[in-house]
């Protein structure tokens, strides 16, 4: 890492905010959502609850968590004019692309938009929440000709989202599996995504604007693109028998390699150790283990030669696929679940907001320059 006077590039270790929302320590692997360690809630709880615990910093009792379950389920309908929108959008937009445009269209069709009260930006929490699962599903059946699955409310979020998506409703094993994705995926402190949608807030920008930047800033391959990444190389690769060469011709080229390294983490990023088990379990259960064989693969010529670990998006790629994910779906399922995470942020901004807006080391021409008029340039 270059350092660059009185700062390192990146802003690298740059504490921007207090928060309350989740902890991470990078040199130990935790990662805790409201100091509750993300393994037991890997273990024990649901997409649902952590949208709860994020949102109101606790976990909820038994009639709050049927009562924001049944409220994600309704507000997963779609009003029926971004459903024409995002029939207009298909033959043009990447779904992340569509994505995007139709959560910032979104702005007008909700009730709340200009509301800014504590309130009104709970019901927007939960409105975008429910609605982003629908727009990712809605958009794959539109591209694929079939008809659009209207949302069961009496579903949780993942099974519901896999059901809308395919047509029909996925296998226990699988609406475990993806729900424990979603959990996994739902908050990670300062990221860049977050990072964006808080300075967006931080403006006094409505929701939707602050989730149309984080949505905006998740697409890129160093970040939430990482995953879709991840899948093109291991098919593109094709078999256990080519990794090898494959990885060590693209470390020769000095190519990154997709779904490795991480700012925070200096030891096993802990999202990654659950995704590798839910890709072992999964590549078992069908009896198709190539993708996570040469996963294993690549990770072990990784740790030894660039002693670089996997981070989230490396074993979700094959967790994703073998649940029969179309691979350019799986940044915008990054951001199915990292909205809650989004909102929770946002929340907190504008509870306790002050305008971010920091300082450039200039390094442009001396000044003064002088001002040539245009006729002696
Ligand atoms: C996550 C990431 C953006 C962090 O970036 P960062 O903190 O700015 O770290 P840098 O990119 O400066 O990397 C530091 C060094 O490790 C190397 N490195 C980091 N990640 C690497 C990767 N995935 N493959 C190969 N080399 C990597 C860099 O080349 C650099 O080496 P150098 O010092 O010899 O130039 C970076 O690790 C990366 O690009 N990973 C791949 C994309 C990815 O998986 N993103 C999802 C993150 S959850």
């Amino acid at each position: 890492m270059v350092e660059v006077k009185g700062f390192k590039e990146g802003l690298e270790d740059v504490v921007a905010a207090d928060s309350a929302i989740c902890y991470i320590d990078g040199t130990k692997g935790i990662l805790s959502y409201r100091g509750i360690d993300i393994h037991d809630l890997a273990d024990h709880s649901t997409f649902e609850e952590v949208c709860f615990l994020l949102w109101e910093g606790r976990l909820p009792k038994p009639d709050e968590l049927r009562s924001i379950r049944r409220s994600l389920g309704e507000e997963r309908n779609l009003p029926a004019e971004m459903l024409r929108l995002l029939t207009s959008l298909v033959p043009h937009l990447t779904p992340m692309d569509a994505l995007r445009t139709v959560v910032s269209a979104l702005a007008e069709t909700d009730p709340d938009v200009r509301d800014m009260s504590p309130a009104a930006n709970r019901r927007k929490a939960i409105r975008l929440t429910g609605q982003i699962a629908t727009i990712v599903a809605a958009h794959h059946r539109i591209r694929e000709s079939r008809p659009v699955i209207d949302p069961d409310p009496s579903l949780g979020h993942a099974e519901d989202f896999l059901r809308m998506l395919n047509g029909t409703k996925p296998t226990a094993e699988a609406a475990k599996a993806f729900d424990v994705a979603l959990v996994l995926h739902a908050d990670h402190e300062l990221n860049a995504s977050t990072f964006a949608a808080r300075v967006t807030a931080a403006t006094l920008a409505d929701m939707h604007s602050a989730i149309t930047s984080a949505i905006a800033t998740l697409k890129g391959p160093l970040h939430g693109g990482a995953n879709e990444a991840v899948i093109r190389m291991l098919t593109d690769i094709g078999s256990l028998e080519r990794v090898d060469d494959a990885l060590h011709g693209k470390l020769a080229r000095k190519e990154k390699i997709m779904g490795f390294g991480h700012r925070v983490y200096h030891t096993e990023d802990p999202r990654a150790t659950h995704l590798r088990a839910m890709s072992k379990a999964l590549a078992e259960s069908s009896g198709e283990t190539r993708w996570y064989d040469m996963s294993r693969r690549i990770e072990k010529i990784m740790n030894e030669e660039k002693k670089l670990n996997s981070n989230v998006d490396f074993y979700s790629a094959s967790v994703y696929y073998m649940l029969g994910i179309p691979p350019d779906l799986f940044t915008p399922i990054f951001a199915v679940s990292r909205i809650s995470g989004w909102a929770a942020h946002v929340l907190e901004q504008y509870a306790n907001n002050r305008l971010i807006r920091p300082r450039a080391e200039y390094i442009g021409p001396d000044y003064p320059q002088p001002y040539v008029p245009i006729e002696k340039r």
